[in-house]
């Protein structure tokens, strides 16, 4: 690690311990670090993020071994996974130990873990020293857009962070996939960095979901809205796109589409819809998908339409951001659309 890096580690560890806030790098977004240990701070990760107090934050640590000292009652699956994804973008829910306090835990005994995989956040976790551990939540505002670089925490957050370690653009871009147990079955509570077919894989049985039918639709103040831009952006499968620009352009609506497949190639640009092209591959457009929204959600357009991704596993934590993000009810791709 090159030497003014190791001079920062010392100084955000010197900030955490004296209850300050130090937003860090992981793998797959920017978290907003707090010491667990240390009551006020994190009061204070709740107040700069304006974060409802019911919500549970994610103890971050850098050791296998301290574990059991945050969880207990870990069930074989959780090992299995811990060892599999470990560094990695892997959140597991397991029972507190009385190490976490309730603050951190939103009340709860349910506790969320994860070791993060990035040299500049395990090189501060494991200077934090042991039976020490962050809690962070991404580092944005309450219901926004995750932040995938230092510049996205600062301009989000500014000065009321007390140090940004700038590592770079995250590997990910999405946030870790969320695991919880309820006796032998092992539930994906969240979808992310790491698709269910490989946690499946790693376990030999099959994941399950939470069971949600409704479609999301954004309400203000529903906690279903999430990772969102403050311009309104829709969702919709590739067929019913060309209909959604000419109605939003009759509507004098300035529109920027953000698609995946070069069905609008050929539609004709004008200085009220223009398109970005998107990745067609997931891991590329799940890493891009963040950097991008806040590009464009820059006040010069009134609506981000964007073409529902395919209908396809590997897509489903790219889904998961976008349904929460949507204004209007989010319409599936059906098999064949695109
Ligand atoms: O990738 C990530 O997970 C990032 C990086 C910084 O590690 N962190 C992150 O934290 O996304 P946050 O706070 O923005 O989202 C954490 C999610 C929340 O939806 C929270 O409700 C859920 O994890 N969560 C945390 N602890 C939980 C618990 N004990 N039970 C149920 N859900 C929990
Ligand atoms: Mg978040």
């Amino acid at each position: 690690m090159m030497p003014e890096i190791s001079n920062q580690i010392a100084s955000a560890v010197a900030l955490l311990r004296a209850g300050r806030i130090v937003a860090f790098p992981t793998e797959t977004v920017y978290g907003l670090g707090a010491d667990i240990t240390i009551p006020s701070a994190i009061n204070r990760v709740f107040e700069i993020k304006g974060r409802p107090v019911g919500h549970p934050l994610i103890v971050h640590f850098s050791e296998m071994s301290q574990l059991e000292h945050w969880a207990q009652e870990i069930p074989k699956s959780a090992w299995q996974l811990a060892k599999r994804f470990w560094p990695g973008p892997l959140t597991l829910i397991l029972p507190r130990t009385s190490h976490v306090s309730l603050n951190v835990t939103g009340g709860q005994n349910m506790v969320g873990l994860r070791i993060p995989d990035h040299p500049i956040a395990l090189a501060l976790l494991n200077a934090m020293g042991p039976e020490r551990a962050l809690a962070a939540p991404s580092a944005n505002l309450f219901g926004r857009i995750s932040p995938t670089t230092a510049d996205h925490v600062f301009d989000e957050l500014g000065f009321t962070v007390d140090m940004i370690l700038d590592g770079g653009p995250c590997k990910i871009g999405l946030e870790s996939t969320i695991v919880g147990f309820s006796g032998k079955t092992t539930i994906v509570l969240r979808p992310g960095g790491i698709p269910q077919t490989e946690l499946a894989e790693v376990l030999n049985e099959k994941v399950t979901f939470p069971n949600r039918k409704k479609p999301r639709v954004r309400v203000p103040g529903s906690l279903d809205s999430h990772y969102a831009p403050l311009t309104p952006l829709e969702v919709w499968p590739t067929k019913s796109l060309l209909q959604r620009v000419l109605e939003l352009k009759a509507q004098g609506l300035r529109t920027m589409l953000l698609g995946w497949s070069a069905a609008y190639l050929s539609w004709e640009k004008d200085k009220d819809f223009l398109y970005f092209s998107m990745p067609k591959e997931p891991t590329a457009y799940g890493n891009q998908l963040y950097t991008t929204l806040r590009r464009f959600d820059n006040g010069q357009f009134d609506r981000l339409l964007l073409e529902a991704p395919p209908n396809n596993p590997a897509w489903l934590a790219i889904v998961d951001r976008l349904q929460r993000a949507s204004c209007v009810p989010f319409i599936k791709a059906q098999d064949g659309d695109f």
